[in-house]
């Protein structure tokens, strides 16, 4: 390149050089943990005592990243370890007691961890997805301040707020995804507990933490849909990114076009995007083969199950 492009890429480069979370090279070679939760009673395919859904790993592993398990039955020193292995969380959907399981209790020993190192430029990334996104609420809070809605088995759009254009979320999707998630019936919710705007309004914490990207109605109560933290890398959505390409029970609320697969893509390609800004590494190449979903098979629970195919941990 002639001498003055040389002399633009370098001020850009000591430009990007300072930009935060951009102070080291992007690792290419992100691991995300996902955190099992306990095994449904009801489960008929159920082996050992915890489970992670399959869809939530091929949901991350389409966007490039692998996925480790985080059980839930190890030590706080096994968590320290595992967190300074991974390079992100993913808090899966699920239905277990976001204050008493163990789900809970682990979730809270890596938000703690997470919010320790970022506090110390140790970047570390959180997702939350229905459940996860109820959680990251109680964990922020300090309390539960859900209630019941209308929710079970229906899509809907995205009501975006003024923060989402200039999210770190949603800035980079493109128009025409944003335009089919805010007009069509693209976001499948699952859940019976929101958020509502009004108890979201009330807590000052969840205030000050997170911003709302998003909100959806019920038709009788407004809930929150998406949060992204304002000083963390921590997102959350109530809604199920990784239902569309991945889960096909033959229900309402699912949905299967190509704009929900997009919304899909994009989520998780963002997520991953994140996770390549951490430089967390397991302590050697066969820690890091030993601690991966692929050591694992999952299980084939049939196309009318909720899930249409689950890992299960001892
Ligand atoms: C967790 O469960 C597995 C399988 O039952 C067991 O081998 C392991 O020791 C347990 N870990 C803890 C910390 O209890
Ligand atoms: C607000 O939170 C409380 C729990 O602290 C819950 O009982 C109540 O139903 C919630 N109200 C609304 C409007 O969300
Ligand atoms: C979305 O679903 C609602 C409720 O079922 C329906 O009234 C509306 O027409 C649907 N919108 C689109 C664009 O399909």
């Amino acid at each position: 390149m002639g001498r003055p492009a040389a002399a633009v890429f370098a001020v850009l480069a000591a430009v990007l050089a300072c930009a935060p979370g951009r102070s080291q090279q992007l690792n290419d070679r992100p691991i995300i943990g996902v955190l099992a939760q306990e095994n449904l009673p009801y489960d008929a395919f159920a082996r050992g005592s915890s489970y992670i859904a399959a869809s939530y790993v091929k949901y991350l592993e389409s966007a490039g990243a692998r996925v480790a398990p985080v059980r839930i039955n190890l030590t706080d020193e096994e968590y320290t370890k595992i967190f300074q292995s991974i390079n992100g969380l993913l808090l899966p959907g699920g239905d277990v007691d976001i204050q008493t399981s163990q789900f809970s209790r682990v979730a809270k020993i890596f938000y703690t961890l997470a919010i320790r190192a970022n506090d110390a430029g140790d970047y570390f990334p959180i997702w939350g997805t229905c459940q996860g996104f109820q959680q990251l609420t109680v964990l922020t809070a300090n309390k539960n301040l859900l209630t019941l809605t209308d929710t079970k088995a229906v899509s809907m759009p995205l009501k975006f707020t003024t923060a989402a254009k200039s999210s770190r979320l949603f800035r980079s999707f493109p128009k025409d995804l944003l335009q089919s998630l805010a007009n069509e019936n693209i976001t499948s919710n699952f859940h019976s507990w929101s958020l509502s705007v009004q108890n979201y309004t009330k807590n000052a914490k969840l205030k000050r933490f997170y911003r709302v990207l998003s909100t959806n109605s019920d038709g009788k109560r407004e809930f929150i849909s998406t949060i992204e933290a304002n000083r963390y890398p921590f997102y959350a959505v109530q809604w199920h990114p990784e239902k569309s390409p991945f889960e096909w029970i033959d229900k309402a609320g699912m949905v299967h076009s190509f704009p929900a697969i997009r919304a899909s893509l994009y989520t998780a390609s963002f997520f991953v995007s994140e996770a390549k800004k951490s430089q967390h590494r397991f302590s050697s190449a066969a820690e890091e083969e030993k601690a991966l979903i692929y050591n694992y098979s999952p299980v084939f629970r049939g196309t009318t199950s909720i899930f249409v195919q689950n890992y299960y941990f001892d």
